[in-house]
């Protein structure tokens, strides 16, 4: 009943923020994104009756289960596995990621679609990846993006089951399409995504309006994708953080995840756009800023970063590959 699973971050292009359902993580839109290869979660699960309770060990430190951050989230899911597949035995779960949590690198996404790749294979689910994908974004709804490989999209469904809200692949791949990810601060955010989004949702002048035009960006983004037209892609993308972070900060009180070199990164891009060097910007629930371009601008940019004072890590990333059963476990 061991079995163990890789899977990548992903970083959404057209962004997801609000649930109409929080209970099964419905989203209010569709939402696209791209997986991206070398930052990834590695899982193990063990389900045996040798374990008198479920044990969580997340990046070497266990996870207390009285805790908020185990009973929110891991514990949650558990119950949702436990109770649909009738499972009665304990877990014993080791996760490590190879990048920092919880700083707008999408660690959930990587950390959820890891352990429901992993459950699949360890109770021998047969879930095919749409399953998966619906399974998974019932622990955090961006890790149903991360199942597939590419550039993907997470249909928010119709139904009030959640049967149709699941992601599918637009395209594999897109071999000179590049993201520079600028780390400015390894602490753990302030304001999660799952508390932020609802607050969005209830308090900001501007959701409404957000609903209003993501269908158009939607829709450009897809086309631009599947054209591999990249200044479309790349407009639309910033456009659409830009506007999600407007509702953030619209939002009371105020969430506000940038920091000062968040600022100067995103200054600098629309400097060097005007001077050529074309490159645009996309920012999560948190301070880094992934900088999207083609790999024939990837060294300039690198070498423009460098320069810029406190960005602590800057990681170049290509599409990758969606979550994977690999035979190394970590216990
Ligand atoms: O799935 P969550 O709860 O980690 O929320 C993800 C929210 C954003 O990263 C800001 C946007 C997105 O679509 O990934």
């Amino acid at each position: 009943m061991k079995a163990s699973s890789i899977s990548p971050i992903n970083i959404a292009l057209i962004k997801y923020w609000g649930k109409r359902d929080q209970g099964l993580i419905l989203p209010y839109n569709s939402s696209i994104s791209m997986t991206v290869d070398g930052l990834y979660v590695h899982t193990t699960v063990d389900f045996d009756n040798k374990y008198t309770e479920d044990i969580f060990i997340l990046n070497d430190k266990e996870i207390a289960q009285e805790s908020e951050e185990y009973k929110k989230y891991i514990g949650r899911f558990l119950n949702i596995i436990r109770e649909k597949y009738n499972i009665d035995s304990k877990i014993k779960i080791v996760s490590k990621g190879n990048f920092p949590a919880s700083a707008g690198l999408a660690s959930s996404a990587s950390g959820f679609s890891a352990l429901s790749t992993a459950i699949n294979s360890a109770l021998s689910l047969n879930l095919d990846k749409k399953e998966l994908s619906i399974l998974s974004r019932q622990g955090s709804g961006s890790s149903a993006r991360s199942i597939y490989s590419g550039f993907v999209e997470w249909k928010k469904g119709e139904k009030a089951d959640g049967s149709d809200s699941y992601a599918e692949q637009i395209i594999n791949d897109w071999p000179d399409f590049r993201m520079v990810i600028c780390v400015t601060a390894e602490e753990e955010k302030k304001v999660k995504s799952r508390a932020g989004m609802a607050q969005s949702v209830s308090t900001s002048p501007m959701y409404s309006e957000w609903l209003l035009s993501i269908e158009d960006d939607l829709k450009k983004t897809k086309k631009g994708i599947k054209e591999k037209n990249f200044s479309i892609v790349g407009k639309t993308a910033e456009e659409n953080c830009l506007k999600m972070h407007a509702i953030m900060m619209t939002t009371k009180p105020s969430i506000i995840y940038w920091n000062n070199i968040t600022v100067k990164i995103i200054q600098s891009i629309i400097d060097w756009r005007e001077n050529g060097l074309e490159s645009y910007f996309t920012i999560d629930a948190g301070p880094q800023v992934k900088i999207l371009c083609t790999e024939n601008s990837v060294k300039e940019i690198v070498k423009n970063c460098k320069k810029i004072e406190g960005i602590k890590n800057i990681i170049v990333a290509k599409p990758g590959e969606g979550s994977k059963i690999v035979s190394k476990h970590l216990f």
